[in-house]
């Protein structure tokens, strides 16, 4: 599918998702929908603020661990990143990395792969770049990729594993699985289990970032879809569920009111909420075992000194 077509067909996914979601009994709104433009902007804040410590935990493994995990890619690889947004994790790991063979970026936004591949196309003039839009946990983006020679390595920084279920993510490594041969790579991160504290702050953030980052999905659907959600009559809710060991974020309706959303009449009671997304927290075992259940060896991880936050180098059998 070329660009164009990709992109009405994600606003027509988008508005089945919409209208299935909030006709189900917990509403709920795929959290993949909060990242458009204006969203992608505010979580890119988000990654600034210092009650949000998975961005610069990530970012210090990367800096003081970038050699070790190049030299566990290894050289001539091609790099496969889904969901590679404005790829800035992805730039230093390839020039680190011992000749590259090529960089893959998928992402649901053509406008940040495209400003990205001109970005890193500047300062890597040989390197091949081929960004692709769409959604990465669809088989058919990948069927978009053209047959790779040689080794490939799978690129999945962000603790974006985090968005999905245990049930998902075990799907999408497999998927992932299925892209790769025997002595292929795959570089995960994942934020860990912690204080629920700690946790609750990153979510629920003092300058009120994250609320509006929930609330722009509400704005998303005002604009596209023709809905009339007051953004007022909505607050944003954040907290650690120890069992599910996951950060849900909700949107709670603070009154009964009735919202439209393409021409469809939606219900809310005073305290019903809009599950928007979920944060899976790992154990380093439960991350290891995740790997092993969906055809990786689990090669060698990296973690800050406080345990916060892991990335896995693993390997496809
Ligand atoms: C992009 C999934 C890693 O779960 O921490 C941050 C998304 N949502 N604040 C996360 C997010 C609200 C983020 N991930």
């Amino acid at each position: 599918m070329n660009m164009a077509a990709q992109g009405i067909a994600i606003v027509q996914a988008f508005e089945q998702d919409v209208l299935a979601g909030l006709a189900a009994p917990q509403k709920t709104l795929p959290c993949k929908y909060l990242y458009d433009e204006v969203g992608s902007r505010l979580f890119e804040e988000i990654c600034t603020l210092q009650d949000y410590y998975l961005t610069r935990t990530e970012a210090d493994i990367f800096a003081r661990e970038i050699q070790a995990m190049a030299e566990a890619i290894g050289p001539q690889v091609t790099l496969i990143e889904p969901g590679a947004g404005n790829c800035e994790k992805a730039e230093p790991l390839l020039r680190a990395m011992l000749s590259p063979a090529g960089y893959f970026p998928l992402d649901i936004s053509p406008e940040i792969l495209l400003a990205a591949r001109q970005r890193i196309q500047r300062r890597t003039p040989e390197l091949p770049i081929r960004p692709v839009v769409g959604d990465f946990t669809s088989h058919s983006v990948w069927r978009e990729l053209p047959e790779i020679p040689g080794r490939k390595v799978v690129f999945f920084p962000g603790s974006t594993i985090g968005n999905f279920t245990p049930e998902q993510a075990h799907a999408l490594l497999s998927l992932f699985a299925e892209q790769l041969r025997p002595g292929d790579g795959l570089l995960l991160a994942a934020d860990l289990v912690k204080d629920s504290v700690v946790l609750e702050r990153a979510y629920h953030d003092s300058s009120h970032v994250t609320e509006a980052f929930n609330k722009n999905l509400l704005r998303r659907i005002n604009r596209e879809l023709d809905g009339s959600f007051n953004l007022d009559a909505f607050a944003h809710r954040a907290f650690y569920h120890r069992l599910r060991r996951r950060v849900e974020m909700h949107l709670v309706s603070l009154e009964s009111q009735a919202v439209e959303v393409c021409g469809r009449q939606f219900h809310f009671d005073e305290g019903e909420t809009i599950h928007t997304e979920n944060s899976h927290k790992y154990t380093l075992a439960a991350l290891k075992e995740l790997l092993r259940s969906t055809g990786f060896q689990p090669q060698q991880y990296w973690t800050d000194h406080q345990q916060h936050y892991a990335i896995y180098y693993a390997e496809a059998v």
